[in-house]
């Protein structure tokens, strides 16, 4: 049987995660969204792609939950997006309703299948839909390790003018202002980064990185960007959909690891058919510790906003 995939959220980044998923012929979608018509018409539009591109796979719409029954993997884009000036966590309360009200529903549907979240402020919203479904933490997965590791080879691979696919880069941390990148394990087909760029040049791109997001909202000015993290949530949906066992950086509930306790984290996981199947735990320099754990007390400020809304 097919498998099938839901994705909460007809706008950009979810009619994206759709669409990429069609194209890569993965499983069929439901895409869900509060607004009449708009995951309908959006469905069946990437569904009439099928003929051109070569796929067989059902896209479909729907405004409630009941043609999601079923679902292996549920994917949450619902939600405001940033406005410039707007940092990630001015989203966090009106967001939670949106994150708790989708992972409630889908799950009534889908007992048994895991959970993406991609709803900013990111790692808040994982903890949210942990504590509203009660799911195991292998099947709630944060998608932002993807995508900031992807922002993080685009500017290094410019910088040294080489393949992006070469580049083994690891971003730790919230996906925020006050993400890691682990500039001392990031490699160019072993070569190490500091064999090639200067200091500055790799502070440079790493600031870059921490502000990647907002970049972007700073250039489209009525949303925030959606090929990118469309592109890195389907990565992740494949991995699980075909087992492929591949290692990224996603967000993770941390029971210790990293000495980060009781909330969601971007690490390195082995994501397979039974979602998170491993957490990697890296050894860091002291300078490294000080800012996963600057990193977590951010994450931290905003779970304990939430502590009481779901208590
Ligand atoms: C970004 C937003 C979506 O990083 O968080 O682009």
């Amino acid at each position: 049987m097919r498998k099938k995939v839901t994705v909460v959220g007809a706008g950009n980044v979810g009619a994206n995660c759709a669409l990429r998923i069609a194209d890569k012929e993965l499983a069929d979608v439901v895409l869900v969204d509060i607004m009449e018509g708009i995951p309908q018409g959006k469905g069946l539009d990437i569904q009439q792609s099928g003929p051109v591109q070569g796929y067989d796979v059902r896209i479909t719409g729907a405004n409630d939950y009941e043609p999601t029954a079923g679902s292996d993997i549920v994917v949450i884009t619902a939600g405001f997006p940033r406005k410039p000036g707007m940092s990630r966590d001015d989203l966090l309360l009106a967001n939670f309703e949106i994150v708790k009200t989708a992972a409630e529903n889908a799950m009534k549907y889908s007992p048994n299948a895991i959970l993406i979240l991609v709803t900013n402020p990111l790692d808040a919203m994982c903890w949210a839909a942990w504590k509203v479904t009660g799911l195991p933490k292998n099947r709630i997965i944060g998608m932002a390790g993807v995508l900031d590791t992807a922002r993080f080879r685009t500017f290094l691979g410019e910088a040294m003018g080489v393949s992006v696919t070469n580049i083994n880069a690891l971003v730790l941390g919230g996906h925020g202002d006050t993400m890691v990148p682990i500039t001392r394990l990031t490699n160019v087909s072993g070569v190490p980064l500091s064999e090639i760029l200067d200091a500055e040049t790799i502070a440079k791109i790493v600031e870059r990185t921490q502000n990647g997001g907002a970049e972007i909202v700073k250039y489209l000015k009525t949303g925030s960007a959606y090929y990118a993290p469309s592109a890195a949530t389907v990565e992740m949906v494949e991995s699980i959909l075909k087992d492929q066992k591949k290692v990224l950086p996603c967000a993770a509930l941390l029971e210790g690891e990293y000495n980060v306790n009781g909330v969601f984290f971007g690490v390195p996981v082995k994501l397979g058919s039974s979602g998170i199947e491993k957490i990697y735990e890296v050894q860091l320099t002291d300078d490294e510790k000080a800012q996963i754990q600057k990193s977590a007390a951010a994450v931290q400020e905003l779970v304990d906003v939430l502590q009481q809304k779901v208590s």
